[in-house]
């Protein structure tokens, strides 16, 4: 018997990095699993590699017929949503004066706007269904302090932990468990787009920042996306029912809350 035997999973932004690997994980575990990105080709490909138990699903989290879409495929497919998981989002840095409103917007979009909205869908078709259900929303060791070229993304970040904390009173009453993760720092193609901006603003050679901030973790590296996956399979499962609206760290010692 394994912890998710028959539960079906939404997983947005899933066709690469953590998401994946929780879909991997959870297909380990029994699940079917909704690999839900705005990149569908990655999607399909990774679906693909998963097996029978993973589909693709095109979703783009900022847009409300989109994420419509997304909900209603994965209930066609599957006949029910028991696990949503957050896991979209885009990462962004400058200096404070530096900042572009529309970039600042089209993070909001993504990460809070896109988390909220996607969580509101499910949660009404899991109230609707009346069989409960496991939301978990990706926050990040971004969130629980600003930095200093960092600042749009870690407010996301810190507005995904608050929702997570709204949203788990309110809906605990339909037996809805809505948690968070808070990963430190780690490594895949995300990464490399952090390592290029710093290299940029912090004047480093291409690779430097992962390489510092490797070194700084207490656990002695980054994190690889399977670090995560215990914790995504704990929140999902029956073994979480008690656990209402908290953010974990999982970023081998780098904070402490
Ligand atoms: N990698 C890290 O160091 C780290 C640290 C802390 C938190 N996190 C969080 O973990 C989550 C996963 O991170 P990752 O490193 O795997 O990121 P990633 O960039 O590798 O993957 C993100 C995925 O989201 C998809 N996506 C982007 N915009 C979308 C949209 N509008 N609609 C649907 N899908 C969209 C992308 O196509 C991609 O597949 C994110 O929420 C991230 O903020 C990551």
């Amino acid at each position: 018997m394994t912890r998710l035997d028959g539960k079906a999973a939404l997983i947005t932004g899933a066709a690469r990095g953590i998401g994946r690997a929780f879909a991997e994980a959870y297909v380990r575990e029994g699940a079917r699993v909704a690999i839900a990105d705005i990149d569908i080709a990655r999607a399909r490909e990774t679906a693909a590699e998963i097996g029978a138990s993973a589909i693709a699903v095109e979703m783009d989290v900022t847009s409300q017929e989109s994420i419509a879409f997304g909900v209603a495929s994965t209930v066609e497919s599957f006949g029910g949503i028991d696990i949503l998981i957050n896991n979209a989002a885009i990462f962004s840095a400058a200096p404070i004066v530096e900042i572009d409103r529309r970039d600042y917007q089209r993070v909001f979009d993504i990460n809070v706007s896109g988390t909220l909205f996607t969580m509101q869908a499910v949660a009404k078709h899991m109230m609707d269904r009346a069989k409960g259900g496991k939301i978990i929303n990706m926050a990040s060791q971004a969130g629980r302090r600003g930095e200093a070229l960092v600042a749009v993304y870690c407010a996301t970040k810190a507005a995904v932990i608050s929702l997570t904390q709204s949203a788990g009173l309110n809906l605990i009453e339909h037996g809805i468990n809505v948690n968070a993760i808070a990963p430190g720092v780690v490594d895949g193609e995300h990464w490399d787009g952090v390592d290029a901006f710093f290299a940029k603003y912090e004047n480093k050679a291409p690779g430097q920042k992962k390489r510092e901030v490797g070194e700084g973790v207490p656990f002695g590296r980054m994190g690889v996306p399977e670090d995560l996956t215990g914790m995504a399979v704990f929140l999902a499962s029956s073994e979480s029912d008690y656990i209402v609206a908290q953010c974990y760290n999982v970023d081998g010692g780098q904070w402490m809350s």
